[in-house]
């Protein structure tokens, strides 16, 4: 495969559909920078629960996402973020956040200097960004869009493992209902809520495995960047 065109690759869907894990891969196996905007999102709510600002308290909660400096790096297995140099790839991974981002995350003007920011990272195409928007805003005219979902059971059990090999044991219908519940703000919110560009690509990883997900992407990618 030719890898002299960059394209911009957007995966965008539901909590748990297995977006970070297939985008981190993709992106690894075409030399590309993977950007999980959820995590930026997760950052600046980490933030705003440390320094007690409330989301709707426009002024400060703008100022803060504005200069907050957020930083990928990869290792070998994962993707670190950096927020102002402390590695919050954890910290941004709780229940706490989980429970905590979805009026963060509907704030236009939070999402206007997200976007900014993720337009900027994406600049030079060679990325592989994931989040709910991704196809439909922040690059809508993006070479490849996908849309991955997986029913709401086969989701909860992967975010319980996934949680299990943290060490938090969560109850499996807590789980599901903290799901639903974000997939319903995800859905419902006015700027940038969770929709299927028309144009995307829609996977239902609900009977597949990590590596045939990907397998799937990067034939799709493949094409594209071959002709
Ligand atoms: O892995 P999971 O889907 O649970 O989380 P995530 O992708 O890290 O996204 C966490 C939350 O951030 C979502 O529920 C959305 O509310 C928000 N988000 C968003 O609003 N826009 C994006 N582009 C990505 C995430």
């Amino acid at each position: 495969m030719s890898r002299n065109k960059k394209i911009i690759i957007a995966i965008d869907g539901p909590a748990a559909s297995g977006k970070s894990t297939t985008a981190r891969e993709v992106a690894g196996r075409l030399g590309y920078t993977y950007i999980d905007s959820g995590a930026m999102y997760r950052a600046v709510t980490l933030r705003a629960l440390r320094e007690n600002i409330a989301a709707d308290d426009d002024e400060k909660i703008t100022a803060l996402a504005r200069k907050i400096q957020l930083k990928f790096k990869k290792n070998s297995s994962k993707t670190i973020i950096y927020m102002d140099g402390e590695d919050v790839s954890d910290k941004i991974r709780t229940p706490q956040i989980d429970q905590n981002i979805s009026p963060v995350a509907a704030n236009p003007r939070i999402r206007s200097i997200m976007v900014e920011k993720q337009r900027e990272i994406g600049r030079h195409g060679g990325v592989v960004m994931d989040g709910r928007d991704i196809g439909t805003v922040v690059f809508p005219t993006a070479d490849l869009k996908i849309f991955m979902k997986a029913s709401v059971k086969e989701r909860a059990l992967r975010r319980l493992k996934e949680l299990e090999q943290k060490g938090l044991n969560m109850d499996f219908n807590k789980v599901v209902a903290d799901i639903k519940y974000r997939d319903q703000q995800d859905i419902s919110r006015n700027f940038g809520p969770l929709k299927k560009a028309d144009d995307a690509i829609e996977i239902d990883t609900t009977q597949l495995t990590v590596e045939e997900q990907i397998e799937k992407i990067m034939t799709l990618a493949g094409q594209i960047i071959d002709c």
